[in-house]
């Protein structure tokens, strides 16, 4: 690997960004806790390992660009938020984030439930073996087939998103003969942000069926008279990368209002409510999420005061955690290619891989941060824009960060809190091969998904 010296980047008095990188850190060679995946370390050599692996062997062995997954760290986060939610109520892990074969076995074996939202997360969970009464069926336009798939197989739950779908999922059930377990998913006005929420008087979105206007009252009214439909409870979700629990709480405000109003109309108590996923982490050490048992105990305490205010006898609570299990436990470790200063701007540090395997930065101006991990350095610190390789010139991995100013092709960056919406909204733009996904745990690496070849590519390709 090239240690050669690069000349020093531009002067980046004047075009230091706002927020985290407004100034460098203190030292480039430190990894604060915060971003990284629990058992990574600088070793004394200079080298970055996880779980006891050096990152240049992991390189060698796996090649770059590669997801590294800490599994040691996944499976104590499952832990950590089935020990906080306790047995008062059930965790489903939002497959979305990021699923495996190998994550279903892990949550499997953790104790934990699943959400899946199409035919291929129901597949791939079933297929290793998650039991179907442990999975929750979203999406608000399941296809008749994904959805006699799911009937057939049993899931726990179908989480009904339309007046369309409570109709099709009753025909269904009911042509095969079985009263399906039902949650309506319901919006409530509240759309959260980061530290803030802000209550809109209707709602501008695909999903749920509105509380406004007593259209929610009136799916469960439609759900009652249907046989084939079982309804368990009231579904919400909010939103994502949350770091209050006031969005929650005006959100278990107003569905615990349906839930009365179904007392009160129809004499029934309705079970169970869902408040979602969308706990925030930390992409960048500016970020403070909260740990498990803090929201749980929010949650606890906010739907029981709501209950008791209105009478009700407190429902069992699950809740949708996705990022805040899987985000922190992963990193991208890329390969320095070229580095391209640019006087009066900042040092171009163009890494092999990019948009095609780290979409957020593009999609949502994501922030995140980088390391170089293969080596310290006391180089100064060189402000600097981590892109990609594709032919796109908002092809950016990290928009702003401060490298060593002798960074070199050759070396190794890491980008951490990249096991969410990385690996599971990858692409193959540019014809890039989407990189494998290396679980390591206690000493040992393994491939949970192989990186695809150009033969996958061409497998596809039947002109
Ligand atoms: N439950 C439901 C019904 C959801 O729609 C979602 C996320 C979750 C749970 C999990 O949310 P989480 O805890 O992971 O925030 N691609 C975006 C995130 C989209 C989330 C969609 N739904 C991103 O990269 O930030």
């Amino acid at each position: 690997m090239s240690r050669s010296a690069h000349p020093a980047g531009p002067r980046h008095a004047d075009v230091l960004p706002e927020g985290h990188y407004s100034a460098p850190p203190a030292d480039l060679n430190a990894l604060d806790e915060k971003v990284w995946a629990r058992t990574v370390r600088r070793e004394a050599d200079g080298v970055v390992t996880v779980g006891g692996i050096e990152v240049t062997k992991l390189a060698e062995e796996f090649g770059t660009p590669a997801y590294i997954l800490d599994e040691t760290d996944f499976r104590a986060r499952c832990r950590a938020w089935a020990d906080a939610f306790g047995e008062s109520a059930d965790v489903f892990y939002a497959g979305k984030a990021f699923l495996s074969r190998a994550v279903v076995r892990w949550l499997h074996e953790e104790g934990l439930n699943l959400d899946v939202c199409s035919g291929g997360e129901l597949n791939t969970a079933l297929d290793a073996g998650m039991p179907a009464d442990r999975i929750a069926y979203h999406g608000n336009n399941k296809s008749p087939e994904e959805i006699e798939r799911a009937i057939r197989a049993g899931v726990g739950r179908i989480v009904l998103d339309s007046f369309q779908e409570i109709v099709r999922v009753a025909h269904i059930a009911g042509g095969l003969g079985v009263r399906q377990r039902v949650q309506i998913r319901v919006t409530v006005g509240v759309e959260a942000h980061t530290h803030e929420f802000i209550a809109t008087a209707h709602e501008d979105q695909k999903f749920g069926i509105p509380l406004a206007g007593g259209q929610a009252a009136e799916a469960v009214r439609r759900v009652l008279t249907l046989d084939a439909l079982e309804l368990i409870g009231i579904h919400s979700h909010i939103g994502s990368q949350i770091f209050d629990t006031s969005g929650f709480e005006v959100a278990a405000h107003r569905v615990i209002g349906l839930l009365r109003q179904v007392r009160d109309e129809h004499g029934v108590e309705l079970p169970e409510i869902d408040l979602g996923g969308g706990l925030g982490i930390a992409y960048t050490p500016a970020d403070d999420p909260r740990e498990p048992h803090h929201i749980a105990k929010a949650l606890h305490e906010i739907v029981t005061r709501e209950c008791e205010a209105a009478g009700l006898r407190t429902p069992r609570i699950s809740v949708e955690p996705g990022r805040a299990i899987v985000g922190p436990t992963a990193f991208t470790l890329y390969e320095v290619g070229t580095i391209k200063p640019l006087e009066g701007l900042r040092t171009y540090v163009s890494v092999d891989g990019g948009m095609s395997d780290n979409i957020r930065t593009a999609l949502y101006d994501a922030e995140y941060s980088v390391a170089l991990v293969s080596r310290t350095s006391d180089a100064a610190p060189m402000l600097s824009r981590v892109v990609g390789k594709h032919c796109e010139s908002g092809d950016i991995v990290v928009k702003d960060a401060f490298l060593p100013a002798d960074v070199a092709p050759g070396d190794l960056l890491a980008v951490p809190a990249t096991g969410a919406y990385c690996r599971s909204m990858a692409s193959n733009y540019n014809h890039a091969l989407r990189p494998p996904v290396v679980a390591v745990n206690d000493g040992a690496a393994r491939v949970i998904v192989r990186r695809e070849t150009e033969e996958d590519l061409l497998r596809l390709d039947v002109g």
